[in-house]
C-alpha cells in the first residue's frame, strides 16, 4: 500500500515524465492580491497567465501539489468540516496544467492513464461527468469532452452535470469554463448491487465522491455576468489529495488515512477519549450520539490544526481583521469542539504540533523550521480564547438566572447572538449549555440577528469594479527600478465604486510607479500630458502589474503622458525599505539566526518591522542593533541588485527568502554589503541615503513576535531636535543646572520627603479635627450627622471618616467635602445600621451628589468617595448627601 508521501511523489513523477515541470506550492496565504485572502485552488498562482497578462514562457506544462484553504468567499467548506469524512479546510490539491498546449483530449487521456494504469483504480468504480450546457449562458453540452471519455468508459459511466457542478468559476468574475469531474464509488459489492454508483454521483453519498476536477478554462466572466473567450485555452486540474490517498489505502474516511491518523492518535492519547468507537455503549444504543460528537470533534481538531499551523507558517497570524480573523475563527472552532466534546478545559491544540511536524515537515519544511513559533502562537490564542469562553459562560449563567427569576424557559435570540458575536459562542454551544440547565434557545431570533449583521457587513464592504475598458492591447513594462519619470500611454482602465466613492484604476504601458507590495507603500505622483495633469493618489499591485488609482480620467484617454513619481515620498520609502534590510541583518547578528521577518511596513516617514523572537529585546541589545545599522549607513554601502536571477543562484548568493512569500523561477536579489535578501522593492541607491537610524519602540505583537518601530533621516533629525528642546527647557526650569540628572534626583527626593511630612501633619490634623467634628455633630431623628468642608488630601479624608465611624459606630451619617490641588472630593460614611436598617447606600447616593461637583465615583453601601472638577459645588454636594439620606 502506498503511503501518502509516496502518492504525492508518484503524481508529480507521472506528469514530469509527460513533459511537465514540477513546481512548488504557492503559499496558502495570499499577500498583495485584494481579491483573494487564501489560495483556494491550484490555479490561483497562475491567474495572470490564464488571464493573458503574463507570458507562461517555456514551461507551458506544469505539475504541483498546492496547499489550499477553503474557508471564505465563493468556495467555503468550513461548516461541513468534521461532520463528514471528506471535506477539509486545508487540503492539498494535485494539479497538472497546460497553458495553450494540450487541451480536453490530452487532459482526459492523462487522467485516465494515471488513475487506471499507474494507480490501478478499478475502472468499474469510476464515473465521469460532463457539462450538460446552459440555455441562459448560451452554451451547449460539452460533447467534445464526452467523446474523449467515451474512449475509456462505457456510456453509462458518463453523466451530464449542471452549471453548479460542471462549470468551474474562480469567483464572481474571472477565468472559468466547463469541467469534467471524476467520481469514485468505494462502496462494498453488496451496496453496489443494491443501487448503481451512477445514481449516487453528486448526491452527497460519503462513499461515492468526486476526486478530480478537470477544468477546460476557455472563458472570462465579466462583471455584467457575460462570458468572453480567453485568449488561450488552459487545462486546470485539481485532484483532492486526501481523497485519493483514502481510495488507494482502501479507507472509508479521509481521516483513516496516514495523513490524519497520527494526529488523531495523539488526540486520543491526550484526551483519553476514543475515536471511531462505533459500538454503542448501551443495549438500546445509548451513548451513540455522544460518541459521534467525540468523533466529529476529533476530526475538527485534526483538520483545523493543519489549517492554522500552515497559515502561521506562511506568515498569517491570528488577528482581528481580514485573513487573520479567518484563522482566528478556525482556531476557535477547534477550541470550542475540544472544550465541549473532548473535555479540554485548558490549552491543548498546541500539543499536537509535534506530530504534525513529524508527519508533514519533510514535504513542507516551512512548518518544521517554525515549529516553536507556531506552537507559541497557537497556545497563546488558545489561552486567550479559553478566558473569553469562561466570561461568556458566566454571562450565560447570568442570563439563565434572569430566566429563572422570571419563570421563563427560553433564552432570547438577541442574547444568544451577543454570545456568538462577542464571545465566539456558536448557537450549538449555547444550546448545549442551556439544555443542560433545562432551557431552550430562540433559534429563529438568533438567525434574524445573524442575518441583520451579515447585511450590515455586506453594505460596508461592497467594492464594485467595472470591466476593464481596453484602450490598447499589450503588457505593462515596469521601469521603476531605474526611473522616476517615463513616457507612457494608457492600456486599459476601469471604474471602481466603494462606499459611494468612485475612482478609476489605470494600467499604463510603461510605468515607473511601484504598486504596494511587500510592506512598501505604493507610489504617488502625477500623469502629465500636454494639456492636463492628473493626480495619481496611490498605486496598487494586482496580477503582477501596477494599478494606478486616480480620481478622474484624463479628458483625452489616448494622449501621450509622462508618468511622474513624487520623488520626495519615493526617496523616503526607499530609504526606509533599505533600513529594514539593515535592521533585519543587525537583528540576526545581535539576537541570533532564529530571527525571521514576520511583517513589515514602510512609507515615506516611518518603518515598522515584525520578527520572531521569544523575549523582549533588552535596551542594550537595541542599542547594539542601532549601532550596527548606523555603522552600515556610514559605510555608504552601494545597492548591489541582481534582477532576474535564477532562484538556485540567488540561494547560493546567500540571499534570505521569506516563508510564505511567493517566488518565481527568477528572483531579484538586493544586497547592501553583508545584507542580502530576495526582494522586489524599491531601495536607496546606497545606505548613506538613510542618513541616520533610531529605534523608537520595541513591543510584542503576538506570542513570539516582536515589533520594532524606527525613524530614519529627516525624521531622526526632527526627533533629535525635539529631545534637545525638551532638555533645554528642563535646564532653564532648573536654573541651567549642569548635571540635569543629579538636580532632578534632588528635586524628586525633596518632593518625597515633603509628601511624607504632609502626611504626618495631616494625620495629626485628622486626630484634632475628629474631636472637633464629634463635638459639633448635629442630631436629626436620633442620627448623628457630621458634615464639613476641609482642606484634606484624599487619603486623609478617608482616614477621617473611618476614624469617625470607630468613634460613633451606630446612627452615623458623615459627609466630608475636601479640596486638594484645587480639586473637590466628596467622602461619605454610614454606620452599618444605617445601611442595614435604613437602606442607605453611600455608593448610590454619592453618584447623584457628585453631579454637583461635575464628578463621578462610587463605592460600597457604607463608604464611598467621588472626585470632581467643580470646586464651587462642594458645599452644595455635601448638603445634597444629607438631603438624599432623607433622615
Ligand atoms: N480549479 C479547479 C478546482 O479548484 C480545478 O483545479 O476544482
Amino acid at each position: 500500500m502506498m503511503t501518502a508521501n509516496e502518492v504525492r511523489e508518484s503524481y508529480k513523477k507521472f506528469f514530469e515524465a509527460k513533459g511537465h515541470k514540477i513546481v512548488a506550492s504557492a503559499p496558502m496565504v495570499i499577500k498583495d492580491d485584494p481579491t483573494l485572502m487564501f489560495t483556494n485552488a491550484g490555479m490561483n498562482q497562475w491567474k495572470d497567465i490564464i488571464l493573458g497578462t503574463k507570458d507562461p514562457g517555456m514551461d507551458v506544462r506544469r505539475v504541483d501539489s498546492q496547499k489550499c484553504l477553503r474557508v471564505s468567499g465563493k468556495h467555503n467548506d468550513l461548516e461541513e468540516v468534521g461532520h463528514d469524512t471528506y471535506h477539509h479546510t486545508m487540503f492539498e490539491m494535485l494539479g497538472n496544467w497546460s497553458f495553450g498546449d494540450y487541451f480536453k483530449e490530452g487532459a482526459i487521456d492523462y487522467a485516465w492513464e494515471y488513475l487506471v494504469d499507474v494507480l490501478h483504480l478499478n475502472p468499474e468504480d469510476l464515473y465521469v461527468t460532463v457539462f450538460e450546457g446552459s440555455k441562459e449562458e448560451g452554451l451547449s453540452r460539452d460533447d467534445e469532452a464526452a467523446s474523449y471519455w467515451a474512449k475509456h468508459v462505457p456510456a453509462d459511466h458518463i453523466i451530464n452535470g449542471n452549471k453548479h457542478d460542471n462549470f468551474w468559476e474562480m469567483g464572481d468574475t474571472g477565468p472559468c469554463g466547463p469541467c469534467s469531474e471524476i467520481h469514485v464509488d468505494s462502496r462494498t459489492p453488496e451496496e453496489k448491487a443494491k443501487i448503481s454508483g451512477r445514481d449516487l454521483v453528486n448526491h452527497d453519498d460519503p462513499q461515492v465522491i468526486e476526486i478530480w476536477n478537470i477544468v477546460f478554462m476557455q472563458y472570462n466572466r465579466k462583471s455584467d455576468g457575460s462570458l468572453e473567450s480567453l485568449p488561450m485555452h488552459v487545462i486546470d486540474t485539481g485532484m483532492g489529495f486526501e481523497r485519493l490517498v483514502r481510495m488507494l489505502q482502501g479507507k472509508h474516511s479521509n481521516y483513516d488515512t496516514d495523513i490524519f491518523q497520527p494526529i488523531i492518535k495523539e488526540i486520543q492519547n491526550l484526551s483519553g477519549k476514543k475515536y471511531g468507537f462505533t459500538t454503542p455503549t448501551g443495549e438500546n444504543g445509548e451513548g451513540k450520539d455522544e460518541q459521534e460528537k467525540i468523533d466529529i470533534a476529533m476530526r475538527v481538531v485534526a483538520d483545523h490544526l493543519r489549517a492554522v499551523a500552515f497559515s502561521i507558517a506562511d506568515g498569517q497570524l491570528p488577528s482581528n481583521a481580514k485573513a487573520g480573523y479567518v484563522i482566528r475563527r478556525i482556531l476557535r472552532r477547534a477550541v470550542r469542539y475540544s472544550y465541549t466534546f473532548l473535555d479540554q478545559k485548558s490549552a491543548f491544540l498546541y500539543k499536537l504540533l509535534a506530530v504534525l511536524v513529524q508527519e508533514m515537515g519533510h514535504a513542507f519544511p516551512e512548518i518544521a523550521a517554525q515549529q516553536e513559533l507556531i506552537t507559541r502562537v497557537i497556545k497563546e490564542e488558545e489561552d486567550s480564547f479559553l478566558r473569553t469562553l469562561e466570561k461568556g459562560i458566566n454571562l450565560l449563567n447570568g442570563d439563565m438566572d434572569e430566566l429563572k427569576a422570571h419563570g421563563q424557559k427560553e433564552l432570547d435570540g438577541t442574547s444568544a447572538f451577543r454570545l456568538f458575536d462577542t464571545y465566539g459562542f456558536p448557537l450549538d454551544l449555547t444550546e448545549l449549555i442551556c439544555r443542560e440547565n433545562g432551557y431552550t434557545v430562540d433559534e429563529k431570533g438568533f438567525n434574524e440577528e445573524m442575518a441583520k449583521q451579515k447585511a450590515r457587513a455586506r453594505n460596508a464592504a461592497v467594492v464594485e469594479s467595472g470591466d476593464w475598458e481596453i484602450i490598447k492591447d499589450g503588457e505593462q513594462n515596469f521601469v521603476g527600478y531605474d526611473y522616476t519619470e517615463y513616457e507612457c500611454s494608457i492600456l486599459r482602465y476601469r471604474k471602481v465604486t466603494q462606499k459611494k466613492n468612485t475612482f478609476y484604476e489605470l494600467v499604463l504601458d510603461n510605468t515607473p510607479f511601484y504598486g504596494e507590495m511587500g510592506g512598501q507603500v505604493g507610489d504617488q505622483g502625477s500623469l502629465v500630458s500636454e494639456n492636463e495633469t492628473i493626480e495619481i493618489i496611490d498605486t496598487k499591485r494586482e496580477n503582477n502589474q501596477s494599478i494606478h488609482i486616480v480620481k478622474q480620467l484624463p479628458k483625452d484617454i489616448n494622449a501621450d503622458f509622462m508618468a511622474c513619481v513624487d520623488i520626495d515620498k519615493r526617496d523616503g520609502s526607499a530609504a526606509n525599505h533599505t533600513a529594514t534590510h539593515l535592521l533585519d541583518y543587525a537583528l540576526k547578528q545581535v539576537l541570533g539566526d532564529h530571527i525571521e521577518q514576520k511583517g513589515s511596513y514602510v512609507d515615506a516617514t516611518t518603518l515598522r518591522f515584525d520578527f520572531s523572537h521569544f523575549q523582549k529585546v533588552t535596551d542594550e541589545e537595541l542599542r547594539k542593533v542601532e549601532m550596527l545599522v548606523n555603522s552600515m549607513i556610514r559605510q555608504d554601502l552601494p545597492l548591489d541588485e541582481h534582477r532576474e536571477t535564477p532562484i538556485e543562484e540567488a540561494k547560493e548568493l546567500g540571499a534570505i527568502a521569506l516563508f510564505g512569500e511567493k517566488y518565481g523561477d527568477k528572483v531579484r536579489v538586493v544586497r547592501f554589503g553583508p545584507s542580502c535578501e530576495f526582494c522586489g522593492g524599491i531601495h536607496a541607491q546606497s545606505t548613506g541615503r538613510i542618513g541616520f537610524f533610531k529605534i523608537i519602540s520595541e513591543s510584542s505583537v503576538a506570542a513570539g513576535i516582536r515589533r520594532i518601530e524606527a525613524l530614519t533621516g529627516k525624521a531622526c533629525e526632527d526627533s533629535i531636535y525635539a529631545i534637545q528642546d525638551t532638555i533645554t527647557s528642563l535646564k532653564s526650569m532648573l536654573n541651567n543646572s549642569k548635571d540635569l540628572t543629579a538636580t532632578l534626583k534632588k528635586f524628586i527626593d525633596e518632593h518625597d520627603e515633603m509628601r511624607k511630612e504632609i502626611e504626618k501633619f495631616q494625620a495629626q490634623a485628622v486626630e484634632r479635627i475628629k474631636g472637633e467634628l464629634i463635638n459639633k455633630a448635629k442630631e436629626v431623628n436620633g442620627v448623628k450627622v457630621i458634615n464639613a468642608v476641609l482642606p484634606l488630601e484624599p487619603s486623609a479624608a478617608k482616614d477621617l471618616v473611618f476614624k469617625l465611624r470607630e468613634a460613633i459606630p451606630e446612627n452615623l451619617v458623615a459627609v466630608i467635602g475636601s479640596t486638594s490641588n484645587d480639586k473637590p472630593l466628596l467622602t461619605v460614611m454610614f454606620s452599618d445600621d444605617m445601611v442595614n436598617d435604613h437602606a442607605l447606600n453611600a455608593g448610590k447616593i454619592i453618584r447623584e451628589a457628585a453631579k454637583l461637583i461635575q464628578g463621578g465615583g462610587g463605592g460600597q453601601p457604607h463608604y464611598a468617595q467621588a472626585g470632581g472638577k467643580n470646586l464651587d459645588g462642594i458645599n452644595a454636594a455635601v448638603d445634597k448627601v444629607i438631603e438624599l439620606a432623607n433622615l
